[in-house]
C-alpha cells in the first residue's frame, strides 16, 4: 500500500472517551462529540481546520500561541479553541474578519523573529509554521528584523540523528511536552522568560550530553524546522510512504517508512499503530541504516571447509549445493542428522516455511528457535497454568492498572515504547513493585519511583514469588470467589496446603531472597489489595534453572488475586525480539506444530499430513542444546540456520564454537557475515524487513503487516530462499506470495482461522486468537474462562540453582540489554547507535571494586567455571554488593564465554542470569579474546578474497 507522502492527519487535541455526548454548532454545522472534547477537535471532526501552532493531537492542549482563537456566542473575547471544551448548544465561529486580523497579527510577531529562508529550509513544504502563515494570508511583516531577535542562535548538531536549529524555534513547547508526556524522560525545558525563553536540553547542555534518549518524539512534535531529522536535511522531503512494522523489539511499533524512490529518508512512528500510538524509540525511529550498510552480503557463497576462501555463486548453485550436501549427510548418517533453527527476526510466513521444510522435507522434527534461549519457559509455564503460551493483555491495558509489578524486565531499555506508556500510568498514580537484582531505571526515574524495589538475589525468583503468595494466603488476601469460580479446586487445595507451609514465609526465605521480610510482606499486601494488579516480566524470570517454575509462580499470583481476564490486570511476558511470539506460534519448537499443538496428537498430525502430502514423524526432534551436543558427538552433521547468531547469543560460547566446527554442512542465511556464519559452508544472503512482505507478531499477540518498501538486495526474499531449498530437496512448495503462506497457516491453525492479508489491511493489525468466535481478534485473553478450562495452581517448590557464589567465584554475574543496542548488535552496531554504547562494560559495586583495587575504566578479567573474558569496569551502585552485570551486544566482549550451560529444568532455556564469577584487575584481553580476534581477521580475509574488487 504505497501512498503519496502526506503528513498524518492532526485533530489538534487528543480524542476524549466519554459516555456523554455534546452537540454544538461550528460555522453553522451541527457537530456531536464526546463531552470534554476541545472546540478545536470538534471543529476538526466536522472538517473545519482552525489554525494552530502549539497544539497537536498527541499532546494535552497548552494554549500558548493564540493562533487558534475563535468567537463563541455569549463568551467574551476570543478564547483559544484548543483549551476550550465544548458545551451543549455552543455556537462557534472559526472564520470571521476580526479573527483573521487578530491571527495575522499573532503570526506576524512569530515571523518577525524567524528566518525567512523557506526556499532553502530542510522542511520546506512540510512545515506547520509555513502552512499556517499561508492559511492566514500573511503578506507582510511590519516589525522588521532590526530589533533583538534569535536569528543567529547556534545549532546543536551533537545528536547523530537530528539537528536542533534554535534560530527557527517559536517556543511553542511542543517538544518539551512530547518529552514529558509521550516519552517520559523530561530532558527538555524552556529556560528564561518572555523574549529570552529558549528550549534547552538538560541544564543548557548539548542534546548528547543531556538525559535525552533520542526517541525522536520532540522531533516529530516540532511544527517548524527547529528539530529536524538529519536524513531530511540531507535528502529533503519524502515522496511517498508505506506502513510497516519495526523489526527490532517485541513491542512491534508501526511505522510509516517514508521514501524518495526506494531510499528510506525517515521512519515516522504511525499514529494508528495500536502497539505504539505514534511513539517510537531510537532503534526503530533512527537505526535503520544497517539495512543498506556496506557490509551487507548480497550474493550467495559456498566453500567446502571453513579454512577456505568463500566462492560467490549463483542462487541456483548455492541452493543445489545445499540440497545435495543435506541429502548426502542424511544418506550417510540417517534422517535425524540434520535440522534447522528458525529466526525470531524473520516473518511468521518465513518461520512457518522453515519448520515445514524440516518436518516435510528433512523428514524429522529437528527444528528449534531462539525462544529456546529466552521465553521457552513462558510457553511451558503459561500453557500449564492458564492454557495458552502467550501474554494475556494488550499494551494499552496498563492504563487501567493500579499496581504494576515488573519482574526481571527492564522496559525502558528493552521495550522502550511500552516503558513510556508504563511511566505515564505511574505518573498518574499507579503503584510500582520492581523485582530485580539491579536498580533499573523505573526504580527511580523523573516523576516515577518504585514503591518497593525487591533487590532479589540472582537465582531466587521462585523463592520471592512463593513468599509473596504465602503472605497473601496466610493473611487471607486471596480472591476466594475468583478461585472458586475460575480455578481447578482440587489442585488449588493441594497448592494452598503447599504454599502456606512456613518454609515459604518471607522470614524463612530472607537469606535466600536477600529481601527483608517486612518489605516483602508490604509488597505482597500492596499487590493483593491495591486494585487492578498486572505483572510484566522478562528474561530475568525465564533465563534461570527454575525459569518455568517462576513463570508458573507468576501465573499463580495473578490467579490467586483474581487478576486475570479483564483490562488492567494479567500476566505479560515482555518478548525480546520482534517476532519471537510469532516464531513460537508458527511451530518452531521440536515438539509442537503451529498453534502449540503437540506432535503426539494424531488428529493434528493428520491435518498437516493431508495438507503437505507427507507422513510426519510423531517423535519430537532435537532442541538447540541437543543439536550442539549431538554435533560434538558426531551424530548431528548439517544445520540450516536462518537469521540467528547462535555463536554469539547462546551460552558457553566455546562449546557452541566446537559444535559448529564439527558440522559437515552449516548453512547460514543472514544479511551480514555474523559470528555463526564464520563457521559456515554455505552463506545464503538474507533480506531486511524493508525488503519483504509478511507479518510479525508482537508481545501482545498482535499480528502486524510487514510491507516491502524496496527491492530485495540479494534478489530474493527470505521465504523465497526457503521455498527454493525445499523444492530442491524434493519437498514441493509453490507459493508466489507470502499471503498464500498465511492462508495455509490460517487453514491449519485454529487460533489463526480468521487471519488474512485482506483483514490485516482492513484492521491494521489483529491479536490472535482470530476465528469465528473472535472475528476481529482478542485483546484480552481468558475473559470468562481460561483457555485450559480451569486455572491450574502449579506447585512451585523453590530449588536453589547449582550455580552459587563460593570462595573461588564469590560474585554473581547477571546480564541484560541496553536501549541503544539490540541483542547481538549485528544491526545496531552498524548504525550511529554505537555513539551511546560503543562497548559492553562490567557494572560492579564500589565496595566490590575497592576490595579488588579496581577503578572506573580499568580492564577487569571475569572468570567463571567455564571460561573468562575481559571488559572495562563501570563502578555503579545500580548493582548491589556481590552482584556484577554486563550486556552482550559486542561479539568480542565474550559475555557468553562465561555463561554456563545450566538450564531450565523443563525447557533447557539457559541460565544466563546467574553465573558465579571472580573479577580481578588485568592488563590484557583474555586468551579467548586474543584467539577470537585472530579467527575474525582470518575469516574477514577469506570473505574479502571472494568479494568483487
Ligand atoms: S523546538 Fe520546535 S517544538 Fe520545541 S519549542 Fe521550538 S518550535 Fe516548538
Ligand atoms: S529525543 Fe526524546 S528523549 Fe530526547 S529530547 Fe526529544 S523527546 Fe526527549
Ligand atoms: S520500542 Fe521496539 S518496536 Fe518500537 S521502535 Fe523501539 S525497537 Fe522498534
Ligand atoms: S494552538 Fe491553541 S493556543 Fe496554540
Amino acid at each position: 500500500m504505497l501512498q503519496f507522502y502526506e503528513p498524518e492527519q492532526d485533530h489538534g487535541t487528543p480524542a476524549i472517551t466519554s459516555a456523554e455526548s455534546v452537540s454544538l454548532s461550528i460555522d453553522g454545522q451541527t457537530v456531536t462529540v464526546p463531552a470534554g472534547t476541545s472546540v478545536m477537535r470538534a471543529a476538526a471532526e466536522a472538517g473545519v481546520k482552525v489554525p494552530r501552532l502549539c497544539a497537536t493531537d498527541s499532546l494535552e492542549p497548552f494554549g500558548s500561541c493564540r493562533v487558534c482563537m475563535v468567537e463563541i456566542d455569549g463568551m467574551k473575547g476570543y478564547p483559544a479553541s484548543c483549551t476550550t471544551p465544548v458545551r451543549e448548544d455552543m455556537v462557534v465561529h472559526t472564520q470571521t474578519g476580526k479573527l483573521a486580523g487578530l491571527r495575522r497579527n499573532v503570526m506576524e510577531l512569530y515571523i518577525s523573529d524567524h528566518p525567512l529562508d523557506c526556499l532553502t529550509c530542510p522542511t520546506n513544504g512540510d512545515c506547520e509554521l509555513q502552512d499556517t502563515a499561508g492559511e492566514l494570508g500573511l503578506r507582510e511583516v511590519r516589525y522588521g528584523f532590526d530589533g533583538a531577535n534569535h536569528l543567529t542562535a547556534p545549532k546543536d548538531m551533537s545528536n547523530p540523528y537530528f539537528t536542533f536549529d534554535a534560530s527557527k524555534c517559536i517556543v511553542c513547547s511542543r517538544c518539551v511536552r512530547a518529552c514529558e508526556e509521550t516519552q517520559g524522560t523530561f530532558a527538555l525545558t524552556i529556560q528564561g522568560r518572555g523574549f529570552d525563553s529558549t528550549v534547552s536540553a538538560g541544564q543548557d547542555e548539548a542534546f548528547m550530553d543531556s538525559e535525552c534518549v533520542s526517541c525522536g518524539a520532540c522531533v516529530k512534535a516540532c511544527p517548524t524546522a527547529t528539530l529536524t531529522e538529519n536524513t531530511i536535511i540531507d535528502h529533503g522531503k519524502p515522496e511517498h510512504s508505506v506502513v510497516t512494522t519495526c523489526a527490532y523489539c517485541g513491542v512491534g511499533c508501526a511505522f510509516r517508512a517514508e521514501l524518495k524512490g526506494s531510499t528510506v529518508v525517515r521512519m515516522t512512528p504511525h499514529k494508528d499503530g495500536k502497539a505504539n500510538e505514534g511513539h517510537a524509540c531510537v532503534k526503530g525511529r533512527f537505526a535503520f541504516g544497517y539495512a543498506t550498510h556496506k557490509d551487507r552480503i548480497t550474493e550467495p557463497m559456498i566453500r567446502d571447509s571453513i579454512d577456505e576462501p568463500w566462492r560467490m555463486v549463483s542462487w541456483e548453485e548455492a541452493i543445489g549445493y545445499t540440497a545435495q550436501r543435506f541429502r548426502e549427510i542424511q544418506h550417510k548418517y540417517g534422517r535425524n542428522s540434520i535440522g534447522a533453527i528458525s529466526s525470531s527476526r524473520c516473518t511468521n510466513e518465513e518461520v512457518y516455511l522453515v519448520q515445514k521444510l524440516v518436518r516435510a522435507g528433512f523428514g524429522n522434527n529437528n527444528i528449534d528457535t531462539c525462544a529456546r534461549v529466552c521465553h521457552s519457559p513462558t510457553g511451558y509455564g503459561l500453557k500449564t497454568t492458564l492454557g495458552e503460551s502467550a501474554g494475556t493483555q494488550e499494551f494499552s491495558s496498563v492504563a487501567q492498572t493500579d499496581v504494576v509489578m515488573v519482574m526481571g524486565s527492564n522496559p525502558t531499555e528493552a521495550h522502550p515504547v511500552f516503558g513510556s506508556r508504563l511511566k505515564k500510568r505511574l505518573r498518574e498514580g499507579a503503584k510500582l513493585i520492581v523485582i530485580d537484582p539491579r536498580g533499573i531505571e523505573l526504580v527511580d526515574a523523573p516523576h516515577v519511583h518504585a514503591d518497593y524495589h525487591l533487590a532479589v538475589n540472582p537465582g531466587a525468583n521462585v523463592a520471592i514469588l512463593n513468599a509473596m503468595a504465602h503472605v497473601i494466603v496466610t493473611e487471607g488476601l486471596h480472591d476466594e470467589t475468583f478461585i472458586r469460580e475460575r480455578c481447578d479446586s482440587a489442585q488449588f487445595k493441594q497448592w494452598f496446603g503447599f504454599i502456606k507451609d512456613p518454609r515459604h514465609s518471607p522470614e524463612a526465605l530472607e537469606v535466600a531472597t536477600g529481601v527483608p521480610a517486612n518489605t516483602l510482606r508490604a509488597a505482597a499486601t500492596l499487590f493483593a489489595t491495591g486494585g487492578n494488579a498486572a505483572i510484566y516480566y522478562g528474561l530475568g524470570v525465564t533465563e534461570h534453572s527454575q525459569g518455568s517454575t517462576a513463570v508458573m509462580g507468576i501465573a499463580n499470583l495473578a490467579m490467586l488475586t483474581g487478576n486475570v481476564g479483564r483490562e488492567g490486570v494479567g500476566v505479560n511476558p515482555m518478548r525480546g525480539q520482534n517476532n519471537v511470539q510469532g516464531s513460537c506460534d508458527m511451530g518452531s519448537f521440536p515438539h509442537e506444530l503451529p498453534g502449540y499443538r503437540h506432535l503426539s496428537d494424531a488428529s493434528t498430525r493428520q491435518l498437516f499430513e493431508r495438507e503437505w502430502n507427507v507422513e510426519l514423524d510423531p517423535e519430537p526432534g532435537m532442541r538447540i542444546p541437543n543439536m550442539f551436543d549431538s554435533a560434538i558427538d558426531g551424530d548431528f552433521r548439517g544445520l540450516y540456520c536462518q537469521g540467528e547468531d547462535v555463536a554469539q547469543s547462546d551460552p558457553n560460547t566455546q562449546h557452541i564454537q566446537a559444535a559448529l566446527s564439527a558440522l559437515d554442512c552449516l548453512v547460514v542465511q543472514d544479511i551480514f557475515l555474523n559470528e555463526t556464519a564464520k563457521y559456515a559452508h554455505v552463506f545464503l544472503p538474507g533480506s531486511s524487513f524493508l525488503e519483504k512482505n509478511g507479518t510479525f507478531t508482537n508481545a501482545e499477540r498482535r499480528i502486524s503487516p510487514v510491507r516491502k518498501v524496496m527491492p530485495a538486495m540479494a534478489g530474493k526474499e527470505d521465504w523465497e530462499v526457503t521455498r527454493d531449498l525445499a523444492n530442491a530437496m524434493g519437498c514441493p512448495m509453490n507459493y508466489t506470495h507470502p499471503s498464500q503462506i498465511m492462508d495455509e497457516i490460517a487453514r491449519l491453525t485454529p487460533t489463526f482461522h480468521g487471519v488474512s492479508y485482506k483483514k490485516l489491511d482492513e484492521l491494521g493489525s489483529i491479536q490472535w486468537p482470530c476465528n469465528a468466535q473472535h472475528p476481529d481478534g482478542t485483546p484480552t485473553m481468558h475473559v470468562d474462562e481460561f483457555v485450559r478450562g480451569k486455572g491450574f495452581f502449579a506447585l512451585t517448590e523453590y530449588v536453589a540453582t547449582d550455580e552459587r557464589a563460593n570462595r573461588r567465584f564469590p560474585l554473581l554475574l547477571t546480564t541484560g540489554r541496553i536501549l541503544s543496542q539490540y541483542n547481538v548488535g549485528a544491526q545496531t552496531r552498524r548504525t550511529a547507535n554505537s555513539a551511546w554504547h560503543p562497548e559492553d562494560t562490567l557494572e560492579i559495586h564500589p565496595h566490590d571494586a575497592e576490595e579488588r583495587g579496581v577503578v572506573e575504566g580499568d580492564w577487569v578479567g571475569i572468570q567463571s567455571r567455564v571460561g573468562n573474558t575481559v571488559l572495562r569496569a563501570c563502578i555503579s551502585e545500580r548493582v548491589r554488593p556481590g552482584v556484577v552485570y554486563t550486556t552482550f551486544h559486542h561479539p568480542l566482549s565474550g559475555a557468553n564465554v562465561i555463561t554456563t550451560d545450566n538450564s531450565d529444568w523443563a525447557t533447557n532455556c539457559p541460565e544466563y542470569k546467574v553465573t558465579a564469577v571472580q573479577v580481578n584487575r588485568v592488563s590484557e584481553p583474555s586468551a579467548w579474546q586474543a584467539r577470537q580476534q585472530q579467527f575474525d581477521r582470518r575469516q574477514q580475509e577469506l570473505l574479502d578474497s571472494a568479494l568483487p574488487e
